[in-house]
This record gives structure tokens, C-alpha cells and sequence, in this order.
């Protein structure tokens, strides 16, 4: 990791710094900040239980930290409802009106859903899910565009106490069926299709091959989107449509512990199988809620556009569950970015009058790269505030996006979180934090971040090592899906000892020794991060591997201006086997099969051998220093067979 860290800490030597705005609601100064953490620190319990108030419980909790992690609770003998609160709450409130949901497909049509509707709608789903036979604790699978019904799906599980797992459109059925299987869905909730790039993007049978076979899976509820044909199972299927048409507008809220499952997403790890991280009602409630507050100082009129699609956790988060807790319109867009022209987001921006603009790095430099021309089109005085996600944002990109976008007005909040974490845990708070390009400054109130070296000392500020958390917060993880032992193992084992626990995000990190700020230096495992996605390098290895040609593969990360990261497979084959444009082909497409068309190695370079430690190991490091055409740096005695270098590099030539 170490010549990686050099590479990307050069690119971040930054200097600029820019002031917090003056007109803020919720945070407001520097002081104001230190005083909440100071208050956090110096007690969680009491902290986080006003915060938790301000919430509906049907039960008060009297305890709001439990046991430690790894075995964490929060709030446990309380009893709430997540759906209640971000719904019925707001229209007992008399704001049954306004607008939840702003919903634009990608042909154009724009939908609005009110707070009452969006109730209504959900109360539907939890109406027919029941039907379907879903009870409290039951698995659903929902594996839709982005439509306002995935929404209002999440919401009628968290209603009825079901635990929904999305799964994004882009996954491929050999995906979806691993997820689904794992998760042991009983309904899958589907659409015949969503529109991307113009193009029907076909879900329904990606959903039949998925879980053709399955014990599992007794229902598909079938979303009518684009209209096209679809294959029908009768009995097993139903349309959204008919069965909704009479289910009731109300069903109640059941009164769930804190600690009741609320989903499981799927995310990669190092290992070829993906993670169910696991999140329970309570905690995640008032995380999403109060950090959202927070970073993006939410008023009762923004207008808030996540750009995510809510099969990621800033979908669940930030689209969904942060932002209708708070009461406000959240914008949810089917389609593509630049499609029909690369100016539909901010066309978009300004129909909608949206406020607080929420994207990706790799998406703020795809625009960078389409020049100024198109946002400048467009009306953007609406945009108060900036953020980023998801990946290290370069300088030159944060620049860009804070002039271009947000016409020197609008601060930046790059925020630092992970599905495993469920909320943000560093960013700046716009009106406390002054802004360095390319930082995610500070943590928030209660969020104790440290950097660590291997042996989980502390490194002195401005050395760079492994970011670690060592306090718990709401919304964190509690467990993976059936596998307590590998949650323990890959968070929790390393540096935790009796009474400190310590939670690793597998995240390199470097403190500012002026002022504390963070610098995230991205993924210190095998973990790629290729547009915003994290992908796991075994993943995309086991699916390369499973192609009849190929004996051995490894992938690693390249640097790429647009992706962030792109996924570089070099593959060795088996005897009478030989390269072929038609085999890279061949491979590319088994990936984007296997896994989804986001996972498909940019570059696929056929090599006699790998690069091997004398222990069998493969040596990435080097592996990535060839990926990205550099010269191979660093400690190679232990490679088995320095041929096998050359000959990489030659292949290259
Ligand atoms: O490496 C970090 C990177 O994304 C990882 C988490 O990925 P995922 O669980 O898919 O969640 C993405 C959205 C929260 C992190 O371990 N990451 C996320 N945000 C940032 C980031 N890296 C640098 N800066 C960020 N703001």
C-alpha cells in the first residue's frame, strides 16, 4: 500500500482553505461544533439519548449504549418504528402536503408524491407483502430501478418489521440470485424494466434465471415500468398493479425493539463472497437522521438530490431514510447522467429548484471532463450546498465542482462513511467547518476516529496509516448476515482489547498536524473502488477463473481520471490455451455476467505466470505498479521468480 499512498498524497498537498457560511441552521461555528463534541465525548449516553428524543418512540428507551462491540446495542429496551417516523410523524404534523418525493424518469416524466401519498403508497406495499405471506423478521429482496415504489417498498418493510435487502438494477442474475439465496428472501420485489441511456434495461428475467429453483422465494412482485413483455410464472407472480389496487391506504406501524433487523446490503469484502451488513431499526434511525441534519444543515424546504441509487447505502441513508426522517423533499432521478445530452443534471438542478446536490467524485469528473459549457446553460442559483461521496475527491475536481457548480457560493462537504458504518462519520459541517480541498476534515460529534500503524500504536500526525474508530456510534453495523465470526474477525479482532474495542475500516487515513483535519487515502485492502463501487478484487477473480481457458487470475486497481479506480485482471491460461482478442472479449463479458457490467476489468492482460512470493502468495503490489505503467518499486526479494516480472513489463511494450 505504501508506494499507493505516496502516489495519492502528492496529488492532495493542498493549501486552500475556505470559510464556513454565516447563515447556518443547525451547527453554527467552530465553537458551537467543539461544543457538541465535547458533550459527546464526554457522555455518549446522554448525547445521543436527547438526540434519540426528539424521535417517536412507542416505548422510551432507559438504556441507550448496551454492551460493547463487537456485540453492540443501542437504545435496546426502547421500541419505535422507522417508517413512522419518517412518514406518519410528518403529516400528524401537518405536513401531509409537501412534498416527499420528486421523482423524474429518464424519458421526462416528473412525479410528486406527498408525505400523505408516499404513506399511502407504503401502506399498500406492507398490505400486499403481508398477503404475500411476509411477516415480521422475513426477508425481501428489492431489485428495482429507481422509482419512487422502491422507496415506498423500503418503507413498508420497515413498517411491518420485514427486512428488506435491495440489490441495484446493474447486478447481473447470477448476482441477485447469490444475495437472494443468502438472504433467504421469501418475495422478490421487481419491475419489468427501467430506462437507462434510452435503453430498456430488462430486471424481470435477470429476476426468473435468478431464482429459477430457489425454496426460498414464494413470490415476485412485479412493478409495471416500462411496459415491455415479460415471462410469468403463475402463482409465484403478480403485478404490483392489481394487487394494489385493493389494499388499503393505512395499515398501522408495528411497534419494533430498537434492536429489530432492519436490512442487510450486500457489499464486497476481500474474499469472493459479498457481506450481508446487517442494520438494525433504532440506531441506524437516529443516526441517518441526525447526521443528515447535521452535514447538510436540512431546512423544511430543501429540495435534496442524493444522486445514488438506493441499491448502495447512500441510497438506504441518504435518498431514503436520513432525508424523509427530517421531513424533507428528497429527488430521485431513473436515468443516466448525461443522457439525452450532458446537461441533464443540471437541467435538472434547475427545474427542480433543488438545494443540496449529493454525488460522486467519479461523476463530478466524468463532468469536469465535458467542459463548463453545459452547466453553464443552466440556472444553478437554487444550490446552497455541495457534497461528495464514496471515493477520495481530487483537488482539482473539488475545485472545479465549488466554482463550476457551485458558483464560489456553495461550501463542499466531502463525507467519509461506509455501508458498514450506515451514517456519515467525517465530514465538515458547513457552517462550523472551514473546507480544504480534497479533506474530509473533521469527525462529527460522538465519532472518535484514530490513526493507527500496523500494530495499532498511533502514528504521529502527518504519517499516514490505517483509519480506526474507537467509539460506537447509532447507525454501525451490528453483525454480518449469518456470519458473526467473520464480522468479528475483519472489523473488530486486530487492535481490540478487553474494555477498547476498535473498529478498522480498512481505509487509509493521514491527520493534519495543523489542525487534526483527515485526509481519507482510500482502500488499504483488496478492496477496489471503481466509480464509487466497491468491488473486491476475489470477485472479479473468481469469475475470471471460472472461464474454462483460464487457470490463474489476480486483479488490482489502476488509476483512472474518470472511474477513480479501474479494475486491471491479468489472467494466465491454461495448457493449449492461447490469447485472443476474442478470449479479453470472452472474459470481459463473463464478469459483467457473473457480477454486473460495473465490475468489467477495463484491461485484461494475458501473462505466463504471476508474480509470487516463495509462500505462493500472489504480489500485488507489483501487479499494480505494471497496471499502472510504473516503474516497480519497492522490496521484491521474496518474488519467486523475477522472470516472471520481466516478462509482465515486456508484454506491456
Ligand atoms: O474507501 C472508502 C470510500 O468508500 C468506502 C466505502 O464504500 P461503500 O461501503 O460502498 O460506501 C460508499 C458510500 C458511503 C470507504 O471505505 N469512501 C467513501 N467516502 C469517501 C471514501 N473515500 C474517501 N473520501 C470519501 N469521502
Amino acid at each position: 500500500m505504501t508506494d499507493r499512498r505516496h502516489e495519492i498524497e502528492s496529488l492532495l498537498v493542498e493549501g486552500r482553505s475556505f470559510p464556513p457560511v454565516a447563515d447556518a441552521v443547525h451547527v453554527r461555528g467552530m465553537e458551537a461544533y467543539r461544543a457538541l463534541a465535547a458533550e459527546a465525548k464526554a457522555d455518549p449516553g446522554t448525547f445521543w439519548g436527547r438526540l434519540a428524543r426528539e424521535l417517536h418512540w412507542t416505548k422510551p428507551f432507559g438504556h441507550v449504549v448496551g454492551a460493547p462491540p463487537p456485540a453492540v446495542t443501542w437504545f435496546a429496551d426502547g421500541e419505535t418504528n422507522l417508517c413512522a417516523n419518517a412518514l406518519d410523524r410528518h403529516v400528524a404534523a401537518g405536513r401531509g402536503d409537501h412534498t416527499a418525493i420528486l421523482w423524474e424518469g429518464e424519458p421526462g416524466e416528473v412525479v410528486r408524491w406527498s408525505f400523505r401519498r408516499l404513506l399511502e403508497e407504503t401502506c399498500r406495499f406492507a398490505a400486499v407483502l403481508t398477503s404475500l405471506g411476509v411477516r415480521c423478521g422475513d426477508r425481501v429482496a428489492i431489485y428495482l430501478p429507481l422509482v419512487p415504489e422502491a422507496a415506498a417498498a423500503m418503507l413498508a418493510c420497515a413498517r411491518i418489521g420485514a427486512v428488506h435487502t435491495v440489490i441495484f438494477g446493474g447486478f447481473s442474475a447470477p448476482a441477485v440470485r447469490g444475495r437472494v439465496e443468502d438472504a433467504g428472501a421469501c418475495v422478490v420485489v421487481t419491475a419489468d424494466g427501467g430506462w437507462r441511456r434510452g435503453k430498456e434495461v430488462p430486471l424481470k428475467p435477470a429476476v426468473d434465471e435468478a431464482v429459477a429453483g430457489l425454496a426460498c422465494v414464494r413470490h415476485v412482485l412485479v412493478v409495471r415500468r416500462t411496459g415491455s413483455e415479460v415471462a410469468w410464472t403463475p402463482g409465484r407472480d403478480r403485478w404490483w398493479h392489481e394487487e394494489r389496487a385493493h389494499a388499503p391506504s393505512f395499515v398501522p406501524a408495528a411497534s419494533l425493539p430498537a434492536e429489530h433487523p432492519l436490512f442487510i446490503l450486500y457489499t464486497s469484502g476481500t474474499t469472493g463472497k459479498p457481506k450481508g451488513i446487517l442494520h438494525t431499526t433504532g440506531g441506524y434511525m437516529v443516526g441517518t437522521w441526525a447526521t443528515a441534519r447535521w452535514v447538510f444543515d436540512l431546512r423544511p424546504d430543501d429540495v435534496f438530490w442524493c444522486t445514488a441509487d438506493v441499491g448502495w447505502v447512500t441510497g438506504h441513508s441518504y435518498v431514503v431514510y436520513g432525508i424523509l426522517l427530517n421531513g424533507v423533499t428528497t429527488v430521485m432521478y431513473e436515468g443516466a447522467p448525461a443522457h439525452p445530452a450532458p446537461d441533464r443534471f443540471w437541467s435538472l438542478v434547475a427545474r427542480h429548484r433543488v438545494t443540496v446536490l449529493y454525488t460522486a467524485p467519479t461523476a463530478i469528473r466524468a463532468f469536469m471532463r465535458l467542459g463548463d459549457a453545459w452547466p453553464q446553460r443552466h440556472d444553478l442559483s437554487s444550490l446552497r450546498l455541495l457534497g461528495s461521496v464514496g471515493e477520495p475527491i481530487n483537488p482539482e475536481a473539488w475545485a472545479w465542482y465549488r466554482r463550476v457548480i457551485g458558483g464560489d457560493r456553495c461550501p463542499i462537504v466531502d463525507t467519509w462513511w461506509q455501508t458498514e458504518t450506515g451514517m456519515i462519520l467525517v465530514s465538515p459541517l458547513p457552517g462550523a467547518t472551514p473546507t480544504r480541498p480534497g479533506s474530509a476534515t473533521l469527525p462529527l460529534p460522538g465519532i472518535e476516529a484514530a490513526v493507527v500503524d500496523a500494530h495499532g500504536k498511533e502514528v504521529p500526525d502527518g504519517a499516514g496509516g490505517l483509519l480506526v474508530l474507537r467509539r460506537p456510534w447509532p447507525a454501525m453495523m451490528r453483525t454480518l448476515w449469518r456470519d458473526d465470526a467473520r464480522h468479528r474477525e475483519v472489523y473488530w479482532d486486530r487492535f481490540s482489547r478487553p474494555g477498547a474495542p476498535v473498529y478498522l475500516t480498512g481505509d487509509g487515513a493521514v491527520r493534519d498536524p495543523k489542525d487534526g483535519y483527515l485526509r481519507i487515502l482510500g482502500r488499504v485492502d483488496d478492496v477496489l473502488n471503481v466509480s464509487g463501487h466497491r468491488l473486491s478484487t476475489m470477485e472479479v477473480e473468481s469469475a475470471l477463473v471460472g472461464h474454462d481457458a483460464v487457470a490463474e487470475a489476480a486483479c488490482v486497481a489502476r488509476p483512472d481520471p474518470t472511474t477513480g479506480e479501474a479494475v486491471c485482471a491479468f489472467v494466465t491460461l491454461k495448457q493449449g490455451q492461447s490469447p485472443s482478442e476474442g478470449l479479453r472479449d470472452a472474459l470481459r463479458h463473463r464478469v459483467e455476467h457473473e457480477i454486473g457490467k460495473f465490475a468489467r476489468p477495463a484491461d485484461v492482460r494475458f501473462t505466463d505466470a504471476l508474480p509470487k512470493t516463495r509462500s505462493g502468495k500472489i504480489m500485488r503490489r507489483l501487479l499494480r505498479d505494471v497496471a499502472a505503467g510504473r516503474e516497480v518499486a519497492g522490496d521484491t526479494s521474496t518474488l519467486e521468480d523475477y522472470s516472471v516480472l520481466a516478462r509482465l513489463r515486456e508484454e506491456e511494450e
